[in-house]
């Protein structure tokens, strides 16, 4: 959600802001804007992209400190005007701010009655001005940024710099992520190592509350009470490579098409084909702690939650405990009971959402046992959970989420291996997941092989209003995957039910106008599924099937027959299909399929 960026070096900071920027638009991109300080703050930001902000930003904007923004608009339309950096009323202090100001109505009015003029209608420019009235009053912008932040209530990652201090650059986080990166006499900042990969891989976290301060030659990190911390900084795996489109016309076919190679990586050096269980070491737990748990809940927002339904049903069906998945954002909202026998799995690709972090830290205040499932190391949620599985499956660039999707499915059988067998699952069990599992990689190649296939198809169903998806117990939260994915990047309105509900309200809606897509997978609720094509077909639907063979009577109209795995693994399988689908339908449709409207990659705010 929005993108910052700062630089202070021997360098000219525009042109390092502006590449940063473009590499962390998938986080907000409704306008943008860069200021750099060169005898004065010289701004210019614009509503629209950073190509918009490139064309406007000239050759002659010189300087060697500098901050950055791409946004997500929360408090007023995107325009010029709301576009960060703002600065205050003399023009000596800049900000950028990522998260939501909760008082900035009343910091507003106050300053207003001072006789302060807004020219825009965010909570951010309140910052702008109250810190160039603590900047009078203090001997150091660090003094006046933290004095500041003790009237604001809400969350933030922000970067100021000081027209008056022209080689330094305060960054702060509260809620909303900073990565300080750490460069040769040069240092940078960014709410995304995604930005600064191209410049430098030694990276430092801040925590919530924490403040740095930045020089060419340096930075330190002070908590919230100005005591000076120690932070050591992390190298960083990806390399601003992993953040190209490969060739590849979209970030999200690069990322469907890269499936078989992520997931190979999520399942790297944790199968055990001697005892056929999973080695999950990063989970900080011995046999007879993770045989003590009698429950799983799972937690996490969008798609992430629809890969712990998949999960839940893994446990159940492998460890046979009780298992469910909630949306994170509703979890930490209803009070929730923290049982101590519940192990709680919070699901994060970028393990910034705040949701999902939130609720995390309601259960860790209440005494439960939290580990995440985590694709961005480092990240806040991987921070604060007891232990975990990183995904390891690379940068997620586009908004819509596909291999973190199956990664985090992946990382799900292998918890649900891990559980089962210091239970009941027996090695005769075991050795069928963890081959079935191995060969998941070879069929995504031969699914992903009929790409044009389903390119076809997507473009005969794409220009139908609307769309359902339907699946049954193993299949649902396949079905609702798809139609997210569906609605998410093409704009078709797509809707899921479990195929057993059809029958219970909206099959009234089925019709020649609502092709159905109906997951379909070789197991033993064949039958039923059948049945409800079967009475979708009566009333006049079409039906695109997705499954392990054509039915042997005309019960769809189209069929994606895709490979056999284990049936507790086929949703992982099942799954892809409905990427390419929902890709092609937004191809065909000319959205754009990265960065669909309103959407933004991480969802750090509330
Ligand atoms: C997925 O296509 C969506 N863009 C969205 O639902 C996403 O999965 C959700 O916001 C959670 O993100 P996270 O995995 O980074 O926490």
């Amino acid at each position: 959600m929005c993108g910052i960026v700062a630089y202070v070096g021997p360098k000219d900071a525009a042109p390092i802001l502006l590449e940063g920027l473009q590499r962390l638009e998938y986080r907000g991109y409704d306008s943008a804007g860069v200021v750099v300080s060169n005898k004065g703050l010289k701004l210019r930001k614009v509503k629209g992209r950073v190509a918009d902000l490139a064309k406007v930003v000239p050759a002659r904007f010189k300087g060697g400190l500098g901050i950055g923004h791409t946004r997500w608009a929360t408090h007023g339309v995107p325009s010029d005007e709301n576009a960060h950096p703002h600065l205050s009323a003399d023009e000596r202090i800049a900000v950028v701010h990522n998260g939501i100001i909760e008082n900035a109505g009343e910091l507003r009015a106050k300053l207003e009655a001072d006789g302060v003029t807004f020219l825009s209608e965010t909570d951010t420019e309140v910052l702008a001005h109250l810190i160039a009235r603590a900047a009078d009053e203090n001997d150091s912008l660090e003094e006046a940024v933290r004095k500041t932040l003790k009237s604001v209530v809400g969350t933030y990652g922000i970067a100021v710099i000081d027209a008056e201090r022209p080689g330094e650059v305060v960054v702060a986080r509260n809620g909303s992520p900073i990565v300080v990166g750490i460069g040769e006499k040069e240092m940078f900042a960014a709410s995304d190592v995604a930005a600064l990969v191209r410049y430098t891989r030694q990276v430092v976290h801040l925590e919530d509350g924490e403040l740095a301060v930045l020089k060419a030659d340096g930075f330190h990190t002070f908590a919230s009470d100005a005591r000076e911390t120690a932070k050591e900084p992390l190298t960083v795996d990806w390399d601003a490579g992993h953040y190209d489109t490969g060739g590849y016309e979209h970030y999200l076919l690069k990322e469907i098409s890269e499936q078989p190679e992520t997931m190979t990586r999520t399942m790297s050096g944790r199968l055990d084909e001697r005892f056929h269980v999973a080695h999950l070491g990063g989970l900080n737990m011995d046999a007879r702690e993770t045989r003590s748990f009698r429950r799983v809940k799972i937690i996490g927002c969008g798609s992430a939650y629809y890969s712990g339904q998949i999960g839940a049903q893994l446990i159940e069906e492998l460890a046979r405990i009780p298992a469910d998945a909630e949306p994170a954002s509703e979890f930490r909202y209803r009070n929730p009971v923290v049982d101590p026998d519940t192990l709680y799995v919070a699901i994060s690709q970028s393990g910034e959402t705040y949701d999902t972090l939130a609720a995390v830290q309601e259960l860790k205040r209440k005494g439960g046992r939290v580990i995440g499932i985590v694709n961005a190391v480092g990240s806040a949620i991987a921070r604060e959970v007891d232990g975990g599985i990183y995904l390891h499956a690379g940068p997620e660039v586009s908004v819509a989420s596909t291999k973190a999707f199956t990664s985090t499915s992946v990382a799900f059988a292998l918890l649900a291996l891990h559980l089962g067998r210091v239970r009941d699952l027996s090695p005769a069990d075991g050795r069928r997941v963890v081959e079935g599992l191995r060969r998941l990689p070879g069929q995504i190649e031969e699914i992903l092989a009929q790409g044009d296939k389903i390119a076809e198809l997507a473009k005969k169903y794409a220009d139908h209003p609307s769309m359902m998806f339907v699946g049954r117990v193993r299949g649902y939260p396949v079905a609702r995957e798809g139609a997210q994915k569906l609605k998410e990047i093409s704009y078709v309105h797509a809707e899921a039910y479990p195929a057993s509900e059809l029958k219970h309200g909206p099959l009234a809606l089925i019709g020649p106008d609502m092709p159905t897509v109906a997951i379909v997978p070789d197991d033993e609720l064949l039958d039923k599924n059948l049945t409800t094509l079967g009475e979708i077909r009566a009333r006049g639907g079409r039906v695109l099937m997705v499954g392990h063979r054509e039915p042997e009577a005309k019960l769809a109209d189209d069929v994606i027959v895709i490979p056999k795995n284990e049936i507790e693994l086929d949703p992982i399988l099942l799954t892809i299909p409905l990427q390419l689908l929902a890709y092609y339908a937004a191809v065909a449709l000319g959205r754009d399929v990265d960065k669909p409207r309103n959407l933004a990659k991480s969802v750090t705010v509330e």
